[in-house]
C-alpha cells in the first residue's frame, strides 16, 4: 500500500513570515559554524590546523574533540597570515576574514595555500571562492539563535540530524517586549546552549527566519553606516589598513591607544564588544593580537542603524579620544 505524508490544512496560525530566499540557498546548512569546522575536519581527515591567536576560542570545540594537533599563528598590521612554517599535505590552514574586511587576503591565499579553511563567521556577505572550504555562522549578522552554512570541495556528506531552535528564541522575542538589555542574561544562555552540540543541520525554524531577511537592505545599511563612520574616523584610528570601500563590513574596528574609552561607551549605552576575552589568555601584551582585542573598539555597523545613529556614535567618541 502506498504510504503518504498528509499535508496539515487548517488549524492555528504560525507565525507570519515572508517566503523570502536565504542568501546561500545551495550551501550546506548547519547548526553553529564551529561545527561547520568539524564537518571539514572529518571529511576530510586533516592531522593537524594552523589557526590565529586572534579568532574565537569555540574553534577549539571541535580540534579537541576529535585530538587534532593544533597551532597558532600571527597575524600582521594588515591582519595577514605570517606564515614561517610549512603546511604539512594533512595538515590545513585557517584563515577569519576579520569583519568581512579581508575579503583580499582570502583570495590571495587561496591561490597559494591548497589546505585552506577560510572562517567567513563575520563575513557574511563575503562570497565563497570556487573551490575553497568556506564557512558562516548566521547569528553574528541577522536575529536568529543559531546556523551555519557550509561550502566544501568535496561531494562525501555526513548524515545528520535536524537541530531545533524553538526553545532557543527567548533573547530574540522577548527583547522586542523588554529591550536588549532585559534580555542580555538569555542571550548569553544561548550562547552557553550552543557549546559542545552534535554537528546537526540548520533547523527549519533558522531558515524559516533567514528566508525573511531583507539582505540587499541589509547590505546597503551597513556600508552607508561604515562608510559614515569611516570618513568621520579614519584620521583618528591607528590601524594601518585601507579599507575598501563598498564592503557590508560586520562592524567598523576603530584602534585607540587611549585607556579606557570602551568603558566610556558602554557606560552611554553604545554596547561594543570584545573580540575576542579568550586572546588576552593565548597572547602577551606586546603582541599586536593583543591591542587588537584590548585597545580596538569594534562600532557597530549593522541594519538597525542609520546614518543619523552613527553621528551619535562619533559625535560621543569625539568627546572621549
Ligand atoms: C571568527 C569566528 N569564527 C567562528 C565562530 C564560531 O561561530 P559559531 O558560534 O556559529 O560556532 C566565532 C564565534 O562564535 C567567531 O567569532
Amino acid at each position: 500500500m502506498e504510504t503518504q505524508t498528509s499535508k496539515t490544512i487548517g488549524g492555528y496560525f504560525q507565525l507570519s513570515l515572508e517566503q523570502g530566499k536565504e542568501y546561500y540557498p545551495d550551501l550546506i546548512k548547519l547548526n553553529t559554524s564551529r561545527n561547520a569546522l568539524e564537518y571539514i575536519l572529518i571529511v576530510k581527515g586533516y592531522t593537524k590546523i594552523y589557526l590565529p591567536y586572534f579568532t574565537c576560542e569555540v574553534l577549539l570545540e571541535p580540534i579537541v574533540r576529535l585530538n587534532i594537533k593544533y597551532q597558532f599563528y600571527n597575524i600582521n598590521k594588515e591582519l595577514e597570515p605570517i606564515i614561517d612554517f610549512e603546511i604539512g599535505p594533512t595538515e590545513c590552514l585557517l584563515y577569519t576574514n576579520y569583519f568581512g574586511l579581508t575579503q583580499k587576503t582570502v583570495k590571495k591565499l587561496s591561490e597559494s595555500i591548497d589546505n585552506l579553511i577560510v572562517d567567513n563567521a563575520q563575513a557574511f556577505f563575503s562570497k565563497p571562492l570556487q573551490g575553497t572550504d568556506t564557512f558562516y555562522s548566521c547569528r553574528k549578522f541577522f536575529g536568529v539563535s543559531d546556523g551555519a552554512y557550509l561550502q566544501i570541495n568535496i561531494d562525501d556528506r555526513l548524515v545528520l540530524e535536524k537541530d531545533s531552535s524553538a526553545d532557543r528564541l527567548r533573547h530574540l522575542i522577548g527583547s522586542i517586549d523588554y529591550g536588549i538589555e532585559n534580555n542580555y542574561a538569555d542571550f548569553l544562555d544561548n550562547e552557553e546552549s550552543l557549546k559542545d552540540n552534535y554537528i546537526k543541520s540548520m533547523s527549519l525554524l533558522t531558515q524559516a527566519l533567514l528566508r525573511n531577511v531583507n539582505y540587499r537592505e541589509c547590505k546597503r545599511k551597513r556600508i552607508e553606516n561604515f562608510r559614515y563612520l569611516n570618513d568621520k574616523l579614519f584620521l583618528a584610528n591607528e590601524l594601518e589598513i585601507a579599507f575598501q570601500d563598498g564592503i557590508p563590513a560586520m562592524v567598523y574596528p576603530l584602534l585607540i591607544s587611549k585607556k579606557g574609552i570602551k568603558a566610556k561607551l558602554i557606560e552611554k549605552k553604545i554596547f561594543v564588544p570584545t573580540y575576542w576575552p579568550n586572546v588576552f589568555k593565548w597572547t602577551t601584551e606586546d603582541m599586536f593580537e593583543h591591542r587588537l582585542a584590548k585597545r580596538t573598539i569594534y562600532l557597530p555597523v549593522d541594519q538597525r542603524y542609520n546614518v543619523s545613529d552613527m553621528a551619535y556614535i562619533v559625535d560621543f567618541l569625539k568627546k572621549i579620544i
